[in-house]
């Protein structure tokens, strides 16, 4: 293997329409000093690793300040790095290095809520009912004759009541953990907060924000219950999570805070740009997040709750791709990230997840917008099902029963023994165990291997990047008849042809007329004129 050699960051403000963007879950995944946990420094030293794979930005998930119970999603201090993810030094080398190798690096900006460790909230816990220093939270009375009942009937995403009674008597909210604590962004000053801090970070150079719960900062105002009578016994607020219009998500006067960000990005030269985590009941509230005047990109999560089948596939790509013209931006592909099994996984794990994985992977990387990849699954890693019990530190476990921690079990380096060069030679920490079977999954096990998932990616990152019909501006995709359980679409530029078949029909498919393979994830057999392409495959030809 020849590492491709550095290109500087191109001036392109565009760059984000095709990008090809990697989630580094950053406690997973490399972890320099030895501690078991994944570090700024170890991403520094092994950005070459994702200069080779060829993808065009990071997306970095938290490393500031936090007690870390919902895995730095919690913050305590927005402005600096948590001591065990190492410095400000070290994010400002870190993101020298990635500049310098062509890599862009988003970050994660958690508004909807601070730590209960931030000074904000110990402040307003330490200061009485209706003090101003509880004004920058949710505080409010209970019902009930002694204020003994919550103040509405709001549930936690992670479980249980959404909100906390302090010893005083008041209860604050929060969606997520009690340590999660929402902030009122009706306020002024949190207001004014968020938007010194994206300047901050904006000032040390980083070339976008994923925005957490992009829909939740505004409730409604009086905070009205959702109404349990109205649903079915057994049915959790949890469940209408972008499906139905709760008062504390997707509230319109949201859209004034983005309104008023999008200013500060367009103020920094070279493409600032910004992607919202946001969950709304249509398509066409989730575009209302989009668009010159707000947000860059919303992710789309119908594409990772597509089912294996050629009409599951068909329907939310042409859906998806509807939206992008409406909007005038680029749909964002997604298969997996740290809050959703590994798509090995939900395919079926094991041989047939893994094809499928590989297929779906062909199918997300020839269609038009950016491809959001999360750590690992460029090694095909599937979820880690059998974590025990006491090791699992998602704050949901305990309250559901249900866990994210499979997805971020730390990434296989290399060795034979687990955790397989996540940290220094020698070191045998890893803050949650790698299985024994990922000895022959790591990037040493796969890297020059012909057919390994690793190259897989790298091939078809290498002709996405080259080939004309692929690359930015290189508009829809063309849908071509074929076979029931067969998908096949064309996407064209000055006579380069680039056409992605897609089998998912239970049985081997006769593939003529498409021109040259480019790349497949299984191997193809000569068949005639065509190419036999089996179940559970995908692959690129190429005709110019
Ligand atoms: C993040 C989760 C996190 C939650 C609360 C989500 O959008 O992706 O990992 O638990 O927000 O911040
Ligand atoms: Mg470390």
């Amino acid at each position: 293997m020849t590492a491709s050699s550095p290109t500087p960051l191109t001036s392109d403000d565009d760059w984000w329409r095709s990008a090809v963007v990697y989630q580094v879950y950053v406690r997973s995944f490399a972890d320099s000093d030895g501690d078991g946990t994944g570090d700024l420094q170890g991403i520094r030293e092994r950005l070459p690793y994702l200069r080779e794979l060829g993808v065009d930005a990071l997306w970095l998930t938290p490393f500031y300040t936090s007690p870390m119970i919902d895995g730095g999603y919690d913050v305590a201090d927005y402005r600096d790095v948590d001591p065990m993810f190492g410095t400000l030094t070290d994010f400002d080398a870190m993101i020298g290095d990635a500049h310098t190798l062509g890599l862009r690096i988003i970050v994660d900006l958690v508004p909807n809520h601070t730590s209960s460790a931030h000074p904000w909230f110990t402040a307003a816990l330490a200061a009485a009912p209706g003090s101003p220093e509880r004004e920058r939270y949710l505080f409010a009375d209970g019902k009930g004759e002694q204020g003994e009942l919550p103040p509405n009937d709001w549930e936690s995403i992670f479980g249980g009541p959404a909100w906390t009674r302090m010893p005083d008597g008041q209860w604050y909210l929060h969606l997520f953990d009690p340590a999660q604590p929402d902030l009122n962004w009706r306020h002024p000053e949190v207001r004014a907060e968020f938007s010194d801090v994206l300047r901050f970070w904006l000032d040390r150079g980083v070339d976008g924000f994923r925005i957490d719960v992009a829909h939740g900062m505004i409730k409604a105002e009086g905070l009205p219950d959702v109404g349990f009578s109205t649903m079915t016994t057994g049915q959790r607020q949890v469940e209408l999570l972008g499906k139905g219009r709760l008062p504390y998500f997707d509230q319109d006067e949201v859209h004034d805070i983005y309104r008023a960000w999008r200013p500060i990005l367009d103020s920094y030269p070279g493409g600032r740009m910004a992607v919202a985590e946001a969950w709304a009941e249509t398509p066409q509230r989730l575009a209302r997040y989009i668009g010159p005047d707000e947000l860059h990109q919303a992710f789309s999560f119908d594409f990772l709750d597509a089912t294996w089948s050629a009409d599951s596939f068909r329907k939310v790509i042409d859906s998806a791709l509807a939206e992008s013209t409406i909007v005038g931006a680029p749909t964002t592909w997604v298969l997996s990230n740290h809050d959703k099994q590994r798509h090995v996984t939900r395919y079926g794990d094991g041989e047939v997840g893994l094809r499928r994985a590989r297929a779906a992977t062909l199918l997300m990387l020839a269609l038009p917008g950016c491809a959001y990849l999360y750590q690992g699954e460029e090694l095909g890693l599937p979820e880690v099902l059998d974590l025990p019990d006491e090791l699992r530190q998602d704050p949901a476990f305990l309250r559901t029963g249900e866990s994210r921690d499979g997805c971020r079990v730390p990434i296989p380096w290399s060795g034979e023994l687990a955790p397989y060069g996540f940290g220094p030679a020698g070191s045998e920490l890893s803050w949650l165990p790698a299985p024994a079977t990922w000895q022959t999954l790591s990037v040493a096990a796969q890297a020059g291997v012909p057919g390994s998932t690793l190259e897989l990616y790298r091939a078809a990152l290498r002709i996405r990047h080259a080939h004309p019909a692929l690359t930015a501006g290189a508009g829809g995709v063309v849908w071509l008849e074929t076979e029931p359980g067969v998908l096949a679409f064309s996407r064209a530029l000055d006579g380069a042809v680039l056409t992605c078949v897609v089998n998912v029909s239970g049985a081997p498919a006769l593939i003529d007329g498409y021109g040259q393979p480019a790349v497949a994830s299984e191997e193809l057999t000569v068949r005639g004129s065509g190419h036999l392409l089996p179940v559970d495959a995908a692959a690129w030809f190429e005709r110019r």
